[in-house]
């Protein structure tokens, strides 16, 4: 699978050993930045990062330290669903019910390990195929269709 990748510094070292797992596991990976552990503004790389998912149709990755500010940025993108997830129940979840199609993560707030796992969830599960899911997914698309200007 092809992924998009990015994240600030609070995240830095968790997404270069997120790269290498999911290079193993066979995905391709671009990344959008940033490039070390030096101080960066979060919401520049969750705009890089939608702007990617918008033009490609991969799927995104996002970290900061919390994955909070990563998340709030990145939904103000038209057709971005991004979701922050604490483990792999939410991860399940927001693939099944949200149709997420950007991950959220913590790396001061997740171990490696479980962020790790997180991933590997959210990229293996599908979205459900029952009615009210998608209703509830176009829903969303409603709202941002009537209320982005
Ligand atoms: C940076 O210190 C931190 O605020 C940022 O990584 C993130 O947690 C914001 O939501």
């Amino acid at each position: 699978m092809d992924i998009i990748i990015g994240c600030d510094h609070g995240a830095f070292k968790v997404k270069e050993e997120l790269k290498r797992h999911l290079s193993d596991n066979g995905h391709a990976v671009e990344d959008v930045g940033t490039g070390s552990d030096l101080s960066v503004d979060y919401p520049e790389y969750a705009a890089k990062l939608a702007k990617r998912v918008q033009e490609t149709g991969n799927t995104g990755i996002l970290l900061c330290g919390t994955g909070i500010g990563m998340s709030m940025a990145a939904n103000k993108f038209k057709g971005i669903r991004a979701a922050l997830c604490h483990d792999v129940h939410t991860a399940k979840m927001a693939r099944e019910h949200n149709n997420a199609n950007v991950l959220c993560l913590g790396g001061r707030t997740t171990s490696l390990e479980d962020v790790k796992k997180i991933v590997d969830v959210f990229l293996t599960t599908e979205t459900s195929q029952e009615e009210r899911h998608h209703r509830r997914v176009d829903e969303i698309s409603s709202i941002e269709k009537d209320n982005f200007k």
